[in-house]
């Protein structure tokens, strides 16, 4: 992954750099548990935040925050341009701490701590706007899902290659006052939709989960979730594309300011997240990937998913933290 001369002592930095990255998803997911059930969003993200930059420190990387918690004037964390790490490989970096504030303060499910490590000039430089997506599993023919046609047409392309009906389709897609015609088209063609509160990476990601019967993504969402969601398809094979969505033309302007010459284009997965990616989530509450933190006096569970596009390895890690032998505890 990273500029060295030898191989071997590469490919193990590069593996322990998977499991550094899994302690960091690990805090931010420990601190935000704090907040389950509490409806208090805010204070569940900001434990995460400071927990995940914190755990940061300890990571062998040059890193620098590309999809993070906003701009360097409105996030005092982990914002846009961030240097972390305590030096090593130049790494690009997309966080969200804390995916699903909503989520962890009504203990609803699919609450997740994310981060996606690539070379860096391998993430999509996304602001804090929408992104209209749609995202498929892996082991189907390129080119089955597109942005510009109908949901009619994505859903009939998508049942032939699967050999099924359209009935036998489930969307999952955001549900919101926006997507009203979305559903409509969806419930037109035949398919089933599963409908969430919150948490599209986890959405996304589900398409490419065999357990968790989910055809096909459909809908808009943040952008720099978008781009989180593509690195974790990336390392699975799935297809997902992504048009940025603007409200205002300062919006543009900003998003042609990070370097988008025509910032009304369709990205594929390979243009939001290039190169060898490595993609890490915890879960804070349960999902149907993860299960969430679990708590006992002294102890902590948390169960994570560790992945890398490179060699296409997916790891669960089930980790057992006991606070009466370490010497700090996670906030
Ligand atoms: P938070 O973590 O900020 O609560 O965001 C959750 C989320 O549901 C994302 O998964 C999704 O991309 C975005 O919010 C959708 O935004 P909106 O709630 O404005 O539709």
């Amino acid at each position: 992954m990273a500029n060295r001369t030898n191989p071997q002592a590469e490919a193990m930095t590069d593996r322990n750099l998977a499991l550094e990255l899994v302690r960091v998803t690990e805090a931010a997911a420990l601190a935000a548990s704090h907040w389950i059930g509490l409806g208090k969003k805010n204070d569940a993200d900001g434990a995460a935040v400071e927990a995940m930059r914190k755990a940061f420190d300890a990571v062998a990387i040059d890193g620098t925050v590309v999809i993070g918690e906003g701009e360097m004037d409105e996030a005092p964390m982990l914002y846009i341009g961030e240097k972390v790490g305590c030096g090593g490989p130049k790494m690009d970096i997309a966080v969200d701490p804390l995916e699903g504030t909503t989520l962890t303060a009504k203990a609803g499910p699919n609450a997740l701590a994310t981060i996606a490590l690539a070379e860096h000039g391998n993430f999509l430089h996304a602001p804090d706007i929408y992104m209209d997506k749609i995202a498929v599993g892996g082991g189907l023919p390129e080119g089955v899902i597109n942005l510009d046609d109908s949901v009619a047409s994505n859903l009939r392309n998508l049942a032939r290659a699967k050999k099924c009906a359209i009935s036998d389709l489930t969307a999952c897609i955001l549900d919101r006052d926006r997507h009203k015609e979305l559903i409509a088209h969806c419930r037109e063609a035949g398919a089933r939709i599963m409908l969430i509160s919150d948490g599209d990476v986890a959405g996304v990601i589900a398409t490419a989960m065999p357990d968790a019967d989910i055809d096909i993504y459909l809908g808009s969402g943040g952008a720099p979730e978008g781009v989180l969601s593509a690195a974790a398809l990336r390392c699975v094979g799935g297809q997902m594309q992504g048009r940025l969505m603007y409200e205002s033309d300062d919006q543009i302007e900003r998003v042609r300011s990070m370097g988008h010459a025509d910032p009304r284009r369709c990205f594929s997965v390979g243009e939001m997240a290039k190169g060898d990616v490595m993609f890490a989530a915890t879960g804070v509450t349960n999902g149907a990937m993860l299960r969430g933190v679990r708590r006992r006096p002294g102890l902590a569970t948390t169960h994570s998913i560790v992945m890398r596009s490179h060699s296409g390895t997916v790891r669960f890690i089930e980790a057992h933290h006991n606070f009466v032998q370490k010497t700090w505890t996670p906030t």
